[in-house]
């Protein structure tokens, strides 16, 4: 996409949590990056994350076995579909307003990083790593480690991946609204062929790889 709307940004920087927060609220709302390279622009999704489960989620959610933790949980729409699914499940999110909106929609959810403390710790059966969410942090084997410690003995990471052919990339990157730009974060993109490499160096296996319409996910567990 080129960039003719990025001119129209405030120079102010802010937080990259305040400003995700604004595209929440329906701002739209740029991701900016690489930071190398050529500059390229997407608006985000905000609408995909927003909406009702839909067909293609309540598949994916199908991989999910017993309590479920949805790490980044957004606005919450997967916190609530495992939640309807008969699913002990919390969502939690770096952002205030992800939380409250999930809240809102009537499922629980609480303002955690990932990397911090989280309750359940080394307790869940599934944790849930949906649209994109292998990016956080920017560095993926840092963040499936994370999250294995987060699991109960003999439970699986649930991971949406790129599709075949997509290029896993590492990069820094910032968002951009009408309010201002944010301060760089880093993120990933996982390709579903590079998910077996990256799983092996946490010990972890691919035991199920699937197709859901235009989406891709994985179950990773022990060997
Ligand atoms: C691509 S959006 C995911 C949307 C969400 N899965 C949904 O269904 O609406 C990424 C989410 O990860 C959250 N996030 C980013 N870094 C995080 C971290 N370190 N710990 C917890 N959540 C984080 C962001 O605030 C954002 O809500």
């Amino acid at each position: 996409m080129s960039l003719p709307s990025l001119q129209l940004f405030t120079s102010a920087e802010l937080p990259a949590e305040e400003v995700f927060a604004h595209a929440l609220r329906g701002e739209p709302t740029y991701l900016i990056g690489p930071s190398s390279g050529p500059p390229t622009s997407d608006l985000l999704p905000v609408a995909d994350w927003t909406r009702a489960a839909d067909v293609e989620d309540r598949a994916l959610l199908r991989l999910c076995r017993g309590s479920t933790l949805d790490i980044g949980c957004g606005p919450g729409r997967l916190t609530e579909q495992l939640g309807l699914l008969g699913h002990v499940t919390l969502g939690i999110d770096l952002v205030y307003e992800a939380v409250q909106q999930t809240v809102r929609r009537g499922a629980p959810a609480l303002r955690r990083d990932v990397f911090g403390p989280v309750p359940g710790e080394g307790r869940w059966d599934t944790t849930l790593l949906a649209d994109g969410n292998i990016g956080i942090g920017g560095d993926p084997t840092v963040l499936l480690g994370r999250v294995r410690r987060l699991l109960a003995p003999g439970g699986r990471i649930v991971v949406e991946v790129g599709p075949p052919g997509v290029r896993s990339v590492r990069f820094r990157a910032r968002l951009g609204c009408d309010c201002g730009t944010s301060d760089p974060f880093s993120w990933a993109i996982v390709g579903v062929d590079d998910i077996a490499t990256l799983a092996s160096r946490v010990g972890l296996v691919v035991a199920h790889r699937t197709r859901l319409g235009e989406r891709w996910a994985v179950v990773l567990e022990e060997p």
